[in-house]
């Protein structure tokens, strides 16, 4: 061996040194999200390696941090044969998919105890790692199962990636596999810059995680940031370890990111598992669509085997489909009540997340235009949460030269009346006064539960209102007669003398009620009620300044002058004016202040199962009346979780947050 210089010595121990201080902190960074250091200080060291191996490229090694940045673009990739075949997974779609496997798993076992291990099905694609003497070798993707594709110098980009493992096996030679991925924020990202970039978006994380391990220049692959969730090891074909828990743990234990997962000695706590992760889906950082289930002893794994597709000791059990591709028959436009023109894509009905679709909202112009849509196109749609079901793209591929363009209409489609976009505004509205699309959907507005409350008065009714001009704006409702009600299409005596007294009841709602029913954009029902406690009547909130307004904690500036201009426009006076002679309540009631209290004030709460005493409805406005918050799922931020009967998946997240969780009885005693 050549005698080396001391200086070389040193040159190589600092390169050496740094390596593993660099390697620490990529594991706080990317294994734990916990960093110790600063992304500055980071790249300082990273630099100073850089330039000390491009002096000494004779010291660079394959499991330096220098090498994940990427190399040259690769030509093609080469086709690597798997030494074991990557198996894909059945598939089960309800709660007796999961008991039938179970069936089959005892009678295998034939009578000896097993238990399983559940862990999160992460949307991505699968990769396999090999380590030689602990350092990566090779990364390759999983092709057809058999043949994959050496993806090498793409997977050395992944953070969660370990480019050595911390801890050698005894055997040299390791497989490790696991589950490629783009973090939903990193996916919003790319989109972003797609766009910006006049380039198609991904549909999906996945779609767009398995565009990215497939790029040729590895260089755009580091700048994506794929992350990677283990979940399986191998040594040559056999499985090392003689549980599947002790091999996450083991996987963890030399620096790789393993999902959330529970060792459970029965199908019934699979089957909560389940549910668990189900409810804490969305507030997940990644895209799940399951969770899979695996025997945990190998001995048994090996025992059950495999059929040429999947073994038989794993299923996947899949969450319902939140996407689904189906045809546009037609593009409508519909006007809301402050005269946005929102074009909906009527569907071919198609069945997604539990229920039947057959509409979906394609927002804007613009967006229409983003995604090149046409009618008789099919699209592909998305339903996340509890929002109306959206387009996500056009499946191009089906194009068959029928599919019509959409063109927004320069007139109002209900009204015809003059439709104005303001430079730089992506919604056009319709800006006639008396747009009757406008006025119903404003009365609508008015009457619905969580404003004045005004039972009976629906779709139809509002449409003959609207149509006969008996009404003009929401202070004509207050004057109607028993005669004028009752002369209607389809309205027996009987339920417009009922309507009237709905109506005339309406007149006691609360402020916050009343404000939130006026419709002025921006005013949820939140806000609304923010700003009934905070000027008391509603002749203060009208003659408020901007400045009044946005001073007030949770108040913004667009929402400020949103108020402003709503109370400075004459009609909108005038029907303030009339509702306050017709009766309607336009101060707080007495007392409203005081019930804020210290246990609602800024608080969250969330509601769950069904309460005995009142609706949710009601449950939320008197948390909102008190200061409270509502939200819908249950997270670390959460003060309370009020429980009623049946209260589901939401409880048992409480309760391992260890959060305060109140029964009915403790609710109202809070109220109280
Ligand atoms: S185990 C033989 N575990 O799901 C076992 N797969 O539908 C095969 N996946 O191809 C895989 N998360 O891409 C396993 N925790 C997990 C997984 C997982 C995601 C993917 C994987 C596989 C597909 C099967």
């Amino acid at each position: 061996m050549a005698k080396t210089s001391t200086s070389e010595q040193s040159t190589a121990q600092e390169i050496e040194a740094l390596r593993a201080e660099l390697r620490h902190h990529e594991e706080l960074y990317y294994v734990y999200d916990n960093p110790e250091i600063s992304d500055a200080d980071y790249d300082a060291l990273l630099a100073r390696l850089q330039a000390l191996e491009a002096e000494h490229p004779e010291l660079v090694t394959p499991d330096s941090p220098t090498q994940r940045v990427g190399g040259r673009p690769a030509e093609k990739f080469e086709q690597y044969v798997h030494r074991r075949p990557m198996l894909s997974l059945d598939n089960s779609y309800n709660i007796e998919d999961l008991r039938a496997f179970d069936e089959r798993c005892r009678k295998l076992a034939d009578g000896r105890a097993f238990e399983y291990v559940a862990e999160l099905k992460i949307d991505g694609l699968s990769i396999a790692l090999h380590y030689e003497s602990g350092v990566l070798v090779r990364g390759v993707t999983r092709g057809d199962g058999r043949i994959g594709e050496d993806v090498t110098q793409n997977a050395r980009t992944i953070r969660s990636v370990p480019l050595r493992l911390k801890e050698e096996h005894k055997e040299m030679e390791i497989e490790v596999r696991g589950e490629a991925y783009l973090a939903r924020k990193v996916f919003e990202r790319i989109n972003a810059e797609r766009e910006e970039a006049d380039e198609p978006r991904f549909a999906n994380p996945r779609n767009a995680a398995s565009g990215t391990i497939r790029q040729l220049d590895p260089k755009i692959v580091a700048a994506r940031r794929l992350d990677l969730f283990a979940y399986d090891v191998l040594a040559g074909e056999r499985k090392p370890f003689d549980t599947h828990w002790h091999a996450l743990d083991w996987l963890e234990r030399v620096g790789f990111r393993v999902s959330p997962r529970r060792l459970c000695p029965t199908i019934a706590e699979v089957i909560a598992f389940c549910n668990k992760m189900e409810a804490v889906r969305d507030e997940l950082e990644y895209e799940i669509d399951g969770v899979v289930v695996k025997v945990n002893s190998t001995a048994l794994q090996d025992e059950f085997g495999a059929t040429t597709k999947s073994p038989r000791w794993a299923i996947a059990y899949k969450y319902p489909a939140r996407q689904a591709t189906t045809k546009i028959n037609d593009i409508i436009v519909q006007v809301g009540r402050t005269g946005a023109l929102t074009p909906v894509a009527l569907l071919e009905p198609v069945q997604l997340a539990g229920t039947v679709v057959s509409r979906a909202t394609l927002h804007n112009e613009d967006e229409i235009k983003r995604l090149g849509v046409r009618i008789g196109d099919w699209v592909t749609i998305e339903k996340s949460g509890e929002i109306i079901p959206k387009v996500l793209n056009v499946v191009e591929s089906r194009r068959t030269g029928a599919e019509k363009r959409f063109r927004m209409p320069k007139a109002c489609p209900v009204c015809g009346g003059v439709v104005s976009r303001p430079e730089g505004e992506v919604v056009a509205r319709c800006v006639a006064a008396d747009c009757t699309a406008q006025l119903k959907a404003r009365l609508l507005h008015f009457a619905s539960r969580r404003a004045m409350r005004i039972e009976g008065l629906g779709d139809a009714l509002a449409d003959q209102f609207v149509q006969t001009k008996l009404v003009r704006d929401v202070a004509d409702l207050y004057t109607l007669t028993l005669e004028q009600v009752a002369g209607l299409e389809r309205m027996a005596e009987k339920s417009a003398s009922n309507l009237l007294a709905q109506i005339a009841a309406s007149r006691e709602r609360d402020l916050p009620q009343l404000v939130f029913g006026l419709g002025i954009r921006h005013v949820g029902e939140r806000t609304a009620a923010i700003l009934a406690r905070h000027f008391r009547t509603l002749e203060r909130l009208g003659a408020a300044t901007v400045e009044e307004l946005d001073v007030i904690p949770e108040i913004g500036l667009t929402v400020a002058e949103s108020v402003h201009d709503w109370f400075a426009d004459e009609g909108n006076r005038a029907l303030c004016e009339r509702l306050r002679v017709a009766g309607v309540r336009t101060e707080l009631a007495a007392g409203a202040e005081e019930i804020t209290n210290e246990a609602f004030a800024g608080k969250q709460f969330v509601l769950t199962g069904r309460l005995e005493t009142m609706t949710r409805d009601e449950a939320r406005a008197a948390i909102e009346a008190r200061g409270g918050r509502v939200t819908s799922s249950v997270s670390k931020k959460t003060d309370y979780v009020i429980a009623g009967e049946e209260a589901g998946s939401k409880l048992d997240k409480a309760r391992e947050l260890g959060l305060n969780v109140l029964d009915e009885q403790a609710f109202k005693a809070l109220l109280a």
